[in-house]
């Protein structure tokens, strides 16, 4: 069977890309890294890409008119790579409802909470801030108001008495890179179907039992 091919879009360091570029090079991957476009030059994603010869773009978005000329150049190029599936990696840009509906239910996101708790930036130091006794991660289709859509995978990371954001966030991205290839075999397994504001998934068990933070004694 073909593999589904991905668009990846990334602003830093790109360490989600890199799971996700590791994950696609196994065998029995069921989906292909066909592009990678940073909006930074320079990311430091864009060397996770050449490391895994996957073909890359920096299209930087200062040198556009205005966001819609921006997006127009990213849709192409992604369309023009035959793209069927946008990861938005650690991507810093808010994207237009026009984009985000061109793309409907073939655009997902990682976001470093378990949403719909702590939408937006800072998530970790809102996070110890609150008191939660868990954070995590969530892999999301994408709507068009921030940080929302319907959810694929999350993963629950327990906060620490003597955490800080640094340590947590360090806590949380190792989920990250557990979760976002997780999600992307998923949807190219053909396992996902979209109903209304949830994600049914097939063939695979949920999580099977409940954690405590603090530990139950004993
Ligand atoms: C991650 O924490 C991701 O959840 C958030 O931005 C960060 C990107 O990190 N959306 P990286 O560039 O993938 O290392």
């Amino acid at each position: 069977m073909d593999r589904m091919k991905v668009g990846v879009l990334i602003s830093g360091r790109g360490s989600n890309l890199l799971a996700l570029l590791e994950d696609c090079a196994k065998p029995d991957a069921p989906a292909a890294i066909a592009l990678v476009v940073s909006n930074v030059p320079g990311a430091g994603g864009l060397e996770h890409a050449a490391a895994y010869d996957v073909p890359s773009t920096t299209i930087d978005h200062r040198s556009f008119g205005d966001r819609a000329a921006f997006e127009r150049k990213v849709d192409a190029v992604l369309r023009n790579a035959g793209v069927d599936l946008i990861c938005l990696a650690g991507f810093m840009r808010l994207l237009t409802a026009d984009f985000v509906d061109g793309w409907r239910d073939r655009i997902i996101n990682i976001h470093p909470s378990l949403l719909p708790a702590f939408k937006g930036l800072d998530t970790h130091a809102r996070a110890l801030a609150a008191g939660v006794r868990w954070t995590g991660c969530t892999v999301h289709f994408v709507r068009p108001e921030v940080d929302s859509g319907p959810i694929i995978v999350q993963a629950a990371v327990p906060v620490h008495f003597d955490d800080n954001a640094d340590r947590l966030a360090a806590r949380v991205l190792a989920a990250e890179h557990r979760c976002y290839p997780l999600a992307l075999r998923l949807i190219a397994e053909g396992r996902t179907r979209i109903d209304g504001d949830r994600v049914l998934v097939d063939g695979i068990a949920p999580a099977s039992h409940t954690a405590f933070n603090p530990n139950l004694p004993g």
